[in-house]
């Protein structure tokens, strides 16, 4: 399974922190933010990578990791996204790099205690489709939010103003070779993007999607709040652990 890192975006939220440097760039406590993505997949046991990256500060992201020596990698794949049409749309500059086989998409501002290894393996036994990971949160809002008929999700809502379940749909998603197809299907959404719970929604509507509920905590680190949150979250536990 390869792996690749969404980087791109302008980081809107954390300005004026990103006004001169890249949003995965900044701290989360001791490291980089896009540090906790890399280790992720590399702890997982995927080595081959693309980052996809943005904005005006793109080339710092070779001067900071470089081919990847420090992370016990050989090489790392970089591209460019111009402009930012939403996740989706960062995601389908990856379908060269994929080459035919199944991904596991890690955001780049996600951070997570535990390893993901576990449902690395499962989805490598899964015939065919897709996988995401949920997590209990106090602000399913703020998310993608799956929305359930017992205990099988029947769609996934984009930030609803009412959630129908305390989940987020977390940034770490796995992925058939259908992904890039179905991009090519997808229309903007209201704020403009091509939306990764479209790409879901598609999965899920034709039963081919799978879930499960990670360990540990998880965060974005993509608000003040969240930024602040993830820095102690990794003081206090460290991140990737085994
Ligand atoms: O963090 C999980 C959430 O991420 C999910 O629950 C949501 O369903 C999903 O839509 C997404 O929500 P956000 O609105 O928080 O995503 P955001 O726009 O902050 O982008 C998250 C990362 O995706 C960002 O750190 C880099 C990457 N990205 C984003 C955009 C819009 C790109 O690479 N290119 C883009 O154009």
């Amino acid at each position: 399974m390869k792996g690749v890192i969404l980087a791109g975006g302008t980081g809107s939220r954390l300005f004026p922190l990103t006004k001169i440097t890249n949003k995965h760039l900044l701290p989360v406590y001791d490291k980089p933010m896009i540090f906790y993505p890399l280790e992720c997949l590399v702890r997982a046991g995927i080595q081959d990578i693309l980052i996809v990256t943005g904005g005006r500060h793109a080339g710092d992201f070779l001067k900071l990791l470089g081919n990847g020596r420090e992370f016990g990698l050989k090489h790392i794949n970089y591209t460019y996204q111009e402009g930012e049409g939403g996740i989706a749309e960062a995601l389908s500059l990856a379908e060269y790099f994929a080459a035919g086989e199944r991904i596991c998409v890690v955001l780049g501002d996600n951070l997570i205690e535990k390893s993901i290894g576990r449902a690395v393996r499962d989805f490598e036994q899964q015939p065919s489709g897709a996988k995401i990971l949920l997590k209990k949160v106090p602000d399913p809002e703020r998310f993608g939010v799956p929305v359930f008929e017992r205990d099988r999700i029947v769609r996934i809502e984009e930030k609803p103003q009412v959630p129908k379940s305390p989940y987020a749909v977390t940034g770490i998603y796995f992925y058939d070779s259908q992904v890039f197809e179905i991009i090519k299907t997808l229309e903007p959404s209201e704020r403009g993007e091509l939306e990764i719970t479209d790409v879901n929604n598609w999965y899920i509507a034709r039963g081919e999607m799978t879930w499960h509920e990670l360990e540990g905590w998880w965060t974005d680190a993509g608000t003040f709040n969240s930024l602040l949150k993830a820095s102690n979250l990794v003081a206090k536990t460290g991140a990737n652990n085994p």
